[in-house]
């Protein structure tokens, strides 16, 4: 029902391994990756961009796993990182440090210092003070740090306001006016060297005119850029192609984002990046768990299942739609189920009145969409330690990080 991921004689498989099989070895909540379906979103991109000089550099925060990260790595990626944990990830699953952007509104003194030390391609910048900041650090190690400024292209990319992040009220990126001013004091230093222009304008982007509308405005300003002397040699134009969230959807092709972004680019003859997180690992991944209670009150019927919020925060975050299906294929009838997880807060919930069959306690269920922001953003709220993930290739599956375990909940506590 997603790519590489469906139903074979009754059956859910992730490639040609059975989920169940995984879930009975490794047991509940799972989260589970395809690596193909990795690759083939990986690869959908490079062929939609084949024409341009392109570098992908994904977006870490979406899935962190080093192991994921070193399917993407052999595919030639780089790294899109927000922290100095996510450079130490990306490095870990050998990402070459030229490929590493390093994001971000807050960076710390020690996080530009060990970016600035590994030699990473280049830092985008959000303020003025980042910029000080960087020269600043630059000059203590003699160095000279490559940099991109993130510009605000004040478009409105028609997502869910959370993760809007062009508008003009965001604390994301600098109004073009104040970014020339930034170029000129980077240009002027021997601390920096501008390389680059940034944008990101939001996630889960379905409708490519606000790229289109975003890439034009900021290629004008490339173009004054160059006219004063200074080289952009990298369009970054960020991350956020939307995916489906529901199975009889189809996502908007990577050939639209292409059409869109191209000919602004070869306009201004630079090379591109792109930072898709989403679009390539969200539909490979999927959150099993298991069906502990059937309740049912005057008013409902819940499923009460043994994964929570802390597993997987978008739907009680964002009341995100993630598909849920029952790990064994049942037809037939279907009633209304709210699933729901075991915290302690009504917004505990992964989905209300589905249409699913009358489950028994002990089923499994699958919810789809999980591999973009699902275990990365997990949490141990309540004390539950984190689920393990798996990586499926074929009919070989791999546990990628353990399940945690209670020791592990208090071992910094002592
Ligand atoms: N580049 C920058 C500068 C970003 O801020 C982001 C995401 C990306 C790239 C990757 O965006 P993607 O291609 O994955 O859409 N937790 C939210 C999403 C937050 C996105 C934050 N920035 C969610 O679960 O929907």
């Amino acid at each position: 029902i997603f790519p590489s991921i469906g139903y074979k004689s009754g059956e859910l498989y992730v490639e040609e391994t059975k989920v169940r099989e995984i879930a009975e070895e490794v047991g509940t909540p799972v989260y589970i990756y395809s690596k193909r379906a990795i690759e083939k979103a990986y690869r959908e991109i490079e062929e939609a961009f084949s024409k341009v000089n392109l570098l992908i550099a994904f977006a870490v925060k979406s899935n962190s796993n080093v192991w994921v990260l070193k399917v993407l790595k052999e595919l030639g990626a780089g790294a899109d990182t927000v922290s100095v944990g996510e450079i130490f990830r990306a490095i870990t699953a050998g990402i070459e440090p030229k490929k590493i952007l390093f994001a971000g509104v807050g960076k710390r003194e020690d996080e530009i210092e060990f970016a600035l030390e590994r030699g990473i391609l280049m830092f985008n910048v959000e303020s003025e003070g980042e910029l000080l900041k960087i020269e600043s650090v630059a000059e203590r190690l003699n160095k000279v740090a490559p940099i991109a400024v993130r510009v605000n292209p004040e478009v409105n990319p028609k997502t869910h306001p959370y993760i809007a992040t062009g508008l003009r009220s965001s604390k994301f990126g600098v109004d073009f006016e104040t970014a020339l001013k930034l170029y000129r004091k980077a240009k002027e230093s021997r601390y920096l060297k501008p390389i680059g222009i940034h944008f990101h304008i939001g996630s889960q982007i379905t409708d490519v005119s606000a790229f289109e509308e975003a890439a034009s405005k900021v290629k004008e300003l490339v173009k004054e850029l160059q006219s004063r002397g200074v080289e952009v040699e990298y369009f970054d134009a960020g991350g956020g192609l939307g995916i489906n969230y529901k199975p009889d959807e189809k996502p908007v092709p990577a050939k639209a984002l292409a059409e869109a972004l191209i000919p602004h680019v070869k306009e201004v003859n630079c090379k591109l990046i792109l930072e898709p997180g989403r679009r390539i690992v969200g539909n490979a991944g999927i959150l099993v768990t298991k069906l502990l209670y059937r309740k049912e009150t005057p008013e409902k019927l819940f499923y009460v299942v043994d994964a929570g919020m802390n597993d997987l925060a978008r739907p009680s975050l964002y009341k995100a739609y993630h598909h849920i299906e029952p790990v064994k294929e049942i037809s037939g009838e279907r009633i209304k189920a709210t699933v729901v997880g075991p915290i302690c807060e009504s917004g505990d919930q992964f989905g209300q009145d589905r249409p699913l069959p009358l489950l028994k306690e002990g089923e499994l269920l699958a919810v789809f969409s999980a591999g973009a922001y699902g275990f990365s953003m997990a949490s141990n709220y309540n004390s539950r330690p984190r689920p393990a993930e798996v990586l499926v290739d074929g009919s070989n599956f791999k546990v990628i990080r353990q399940r945690e375990t209670l020791a592990d909940l208090i071992s910094r506590e002592f």
